[in-house]
C-alpha cells in the first residue's frame, strides 16, 4: 500500500509503527501520535484528515516563499531530467552547482565570494570548525582551536553542531566536543530585576570578552551566532549587542560566524540577519530556505579574508560530502534565488511586509498571559504568563505554552512552543488577511489557555 492509497488512521498507525521521529519522545508519540501532512497549498499545509492549517512556522522556517512556487518545482523536475546526480569531488562539478555558487555570492553580503556546499545547516556547521581550523593551521596558529558559543544557541544536532549548540537537552545525551565554551545569551526574563535592554546587551557581550580573555585569545578560534536566537525560543537581541560583539571578536583576532540558517532570507528584513544588525562576520552558515526546503541544501558563504588564505596555501582540505553541491538541490537554490531576486520579497519585508506584520501581532500584547511579545522582522516569541507583573509562569514545566500551541494547532494555526514561549516565523509573503487570521485564531488559542489555567480573558 502505498502513502497516497492509506487512510488517515492507517497512516497514523504505519507512522508510530515503524518511523522514530527526530526530537521526539518514542514513548509518548506511541500512546498519542501526532498528524501527517499530506498537502500544501499557498501558506497553508492539509493533513491526512482534510484539515488545513495557516503554517506559522514555514516548515520549520523554510518555506519562506510558501508551498506553491511552481518555478522551483519545475528546475528541479527538469535538473532530475538532465542530470539528477553528479558530484563534486576529484576536480569535478555540475552546471547547476556552479550556477548557485556564483548566485550565492550575488547575495551574500560584500566581499563573500566563495561557498561550501553541505546538505543542511548540521553539516554546514560541521563545515565551519574544519574551515576555521584548516585557516589558523594555514596561518601558521594551530593552537586556536577554541570555539566559543552561547547557552541555549541551536546550531545542528550532529555532534560538532549539537556540541556548538547550548542546548542542555541534547548535552545531556552526548558527549560534546571539548573545545567548545558556552556563554549566556541576552536573555533575562526570568531575572528577579530585569536590567535595561542597553545593559543587558553590554553585560552579555562583555561575556564574550570575558571569554577569550579567561580562555587566551591565541587559543580561540571562532565565535558562533545566530542573529537572532531561532529554536531557541526567537530571543531577539538588543541593539548594542551585536555591534559589541563584532568588536570584541575583531580586536582579539576571533573569527566570527553568523549562523543564518533561519535569519538568512529575509526572515530579519534584510537579506542576511548581520546585515539588519549591521556587523561583518568572515563565515555565514546557510541552509532551509535557501531552497525554499523543497530540496536538503546547506552551506558556508565564506568571506574573502578567510578564502585567501585556504586558496593560496596549497594542501588538500580534506572535507566534504557525497551530496555536496547536489545538482537536483542547487537547482531548486538557482530557483528559489531568481525568486528572490525577482520578487523583491526583500525589500517588501523591510519596507512594509515587517511593519505590517509587527502592527498585527503586537495587538495580543494585551492578552493577560502575554508577559512579553517581541517581533523582529518575520518573526515573533511570546512569553506566557500567570500575572504580567510578576511574571510567574503559567504551569511547571512549560505546560502552559504546550497546552496553548496545542489550541493554535486545532484551532487551524501552526506555532510553535519553545520552553515558556510560544513563537511565529510565517512564509514571508503571508498577505494582510492571512496576518490577520494568524492573529485571531492565536488569540482565541490564549484565550482558551488563559480559560483552562483560570485566568480572565481578553
Ligand atoms: C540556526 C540553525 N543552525 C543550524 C541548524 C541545523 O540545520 P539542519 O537541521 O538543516 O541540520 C538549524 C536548524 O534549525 C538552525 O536553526
Amino acid at each position: 500500500m502505498t502513502a497516497q492509497t492509506q487512510t488517515a488512521t492507517d497512516l497514523l498507525a504505519t507512522d508510530t509503527a515503524h518511523f522514530l521521529h527526530p526530537f521526539t519522545d518514542f514513548a509518548q508519540y506511541k500512546a498519542a501520535p501526532g498528524r501527517t501532512y499530506v498537502r500544501g497549498e499557498g501558506i497553508n499545509i492539509i493533513d491526512s484528515e482534510g484539515r488545513t492549517l495557516l503554517d506559522g512556522m514555514s516548515g520549520l522556517w523554510c518555506t519562506n516563499l510558501g508551498y506553491s512556487q511552481t518555478s522551483i518545482i519545475d528546475a528541479i523536475t527538469a535538473q532530475l531530467h538532465a542530470l539528477p546526480f553528479y558530484n563534486s569531488f576529484f576536480n569535478c562539478s555540475t552546471d547547476a552547482t556552479i550556477e548557485l555558487a556564483q548566485k550565492m555570492t550575488d547575495i551574500l553580503p560584500a566581499g563573500f565570494n566563495h561557498v561550501f556546499f553541505t546538505n543542511s545547516g548540521s553539516e554546514a556547521n560541521d563545515t565551519n570548525i574544519r574551515l576555521v581550523h584548516r585557516y589558523f593551521d594555514l596561518l601558521g596558529k594551530p593552537e586556536k582551536k577554541i570555539f566559543i558559543s552561547r547557552k541555549n544557541a541551536y546550531h545542528g544536532s550532529t555532534i560538532a553542531a549539537a556540541s556548538l549548540g547550548g542546548m542542555s537537552g541534547m548535552h545531556a545525551q552526548m558527549s560534546a566536543l571539548p573545545y567548545v565554551e558556552h556563554i549566556e545569551q541576552p536573555y533575562d526574563f526570568d531575572a528577579d530585576s530585569r536590567l535595561s535592554d542597553d545593559e543587558l546587551g553590554h553585560r552579555a557581550a562583555q561575556a564574550l570578552a570575558q571569554k577569550i580573555d579567561a580562555l587566551d585569545a591565541d587559543r580561540v578560534a571562532a565565535f558562533i551566532a545566530e542573529p537572532i536566537q531561532g529554536a531557541g525560543g526567537v530571543i531577539i537581541p538588543p541593539e548594542n549587542y551585536w555591534p559589541q560583539i563584532a568588536a570584541i571578536c575583531k580586536e582579539r583576532d576571533i573569527l566570527l560566524i553568523s549562523d543564518e540558517v533561519i535569519c538568512g532570507f529575509g526572515r530579519t528584513g534584510s537579506m542576511w540577519g548581520c546585515e539588519t544588525y549591521g556587523y561583518r562576520p568572515d563565515l555565514i552558515t546557510f541552509a532551509k530556505a535557501v531552497t525554499n526546503g523543497y530540496q536538503p541544501l546547506g552551506g558556508v558563504g565564506v568571506s574573502d579574508k578567510v578564502a585567501t588564505v585556504l586558496t593560496t596555501s596549497g594542501g588538500e582540505f580534506a572535507h566534504g560530502f557525497t551530496y555536496s553541491g547536489h545538482p537536483v538541490a542547487c537547482a531548486a537554490g538557482i530557483a528559489t534565488v531568481e525568486l528572490y531576486q525577482s520578487s523583491q520579497i526583500v525589500d517588501a519585508v523591510a519596507k512594509d511586509r515587517q511593519i505590517a506584520w509587527a502592527t498585527a501581532v503586537q495587538t495580543l500584547s494585551d492578552h493577560p498571559i502575554v508577559g512579553e511579545l517581541k517581533s523582529k522582522g518575520m518573526l515573533m516569541g511570546i512569553e506566557l504568563v500567570k500575572n504580567k507583573n510578576t511574571r510567574e509562569r503559567l504551569a511547571p514545566e512549560s505546560g502552559g505554552a504546550v497546552y496553548c500551541r496545542n489550541q493554535a494547532i486545532a484551532g487551524g494555526l501552526m506555532v510553535r512552543q519553545v520552553g515558556d514561549r510560544i513563537i511565529s516565523a510565517p512564509p514571508l509573503i503571508i498577505s494582510d488577511e492571512e496576518m490577520a487570521t494568524l492573529v485571531d485564531r492565536l488569540r482565541r488559542a490564549l484565550d482558551l489557555t488563559a480559560q483552562h489555567y483560570g485566568i480572565n480573558e481578553s
